[in-house]
């Protein structure tokens, strides 16, 4: 798959983007509030490794996509949508910049668009995001993006990758289609 926006193309993972992911996933601004070290080369490459994967699974329920600058093909970051099965209506949605490329509405840029491919592709009716409450520039992405808080989940044990990992307070954002086909046309 791939998604043209205004300034990015969003695109399939390919092998040799490790670099840059390995690159940005080192960064103390980007680890921030990941709370783990650096991500280490093997990481990076089983995560890619992942995308593809996902990319070749039929019938395709994730999407993990390189976010690239258009005019030059530069890695900025990835974003995703995911559900657990064809039939399922509510996924969730993922993703992150290198902070080189922060503040610049890159990131919000390929989130709407990842919305429409969980909207449109995966046909959901709800997508759901997890935040920490201290990351202040994601939560202003997804309350932009129409996202509303339906739950603050207290500290405690993560879950999915994140489930070695004591996590500080989290919010749960949802957004649903009725809520996003109004933000789209507003
Ligand atoms: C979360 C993350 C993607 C947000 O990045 P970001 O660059 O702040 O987000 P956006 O692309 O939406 O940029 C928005 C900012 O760009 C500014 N901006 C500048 N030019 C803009 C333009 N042309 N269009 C839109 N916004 C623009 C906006 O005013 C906004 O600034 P503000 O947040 O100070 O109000 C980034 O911090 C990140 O990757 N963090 C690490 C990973 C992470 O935490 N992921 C989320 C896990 S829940």
């Amino acid at each position: 798959m791939e998604k043209l926006t205004e300034r990015l193309l969003l695109r399939e993972f390919i092998k040799r983007d490790v670099d840059s992911i390995a690159e940005f996933r080192r960064a103390p601004r980007y680890l921030e509030y990941y709370y783990r070290p650096a991500y280490t080369i093997e990481e990076c490459v089983r995560f890619v490794d992942k995308c593809i994967a996902w990319s070749k699974e039929s019938p395709r329920c994730k999407f993990q996509l390189a976010i690239t600058d258009r005019s030059n093909g530069v890695l900025l970051g990835d974003c995703g949508v995911r559900t657990e099965s064809a039939e399922s209506r509510r996924g969730d949605i993922g993703y992150e910049l290198s902070p080189v490329y922060w503040g610049q509405g890159f990131a919000s840029e390929a989130v709407q668009s990842i919305l429409q491919v969980g909207f449109e592709n995966l046909d959901l009716d709800e997508i759901e995001a997890r935040c920490v409450v201290a990351n202040k520039r994601s939560v202003r992405l997804l309350r932009r993006l129409g996202f509303e808080e339906t739950e603050r989940v207290p500290p405690g044990p993560g879950r999915g990758e994140f489930a070695d990992r004591t996590l500080p307070e989290r919010y749960v954002f949802v957004l649903c289609r009725d809520k996003w086909i109004y933000s789209a046309i507003s």
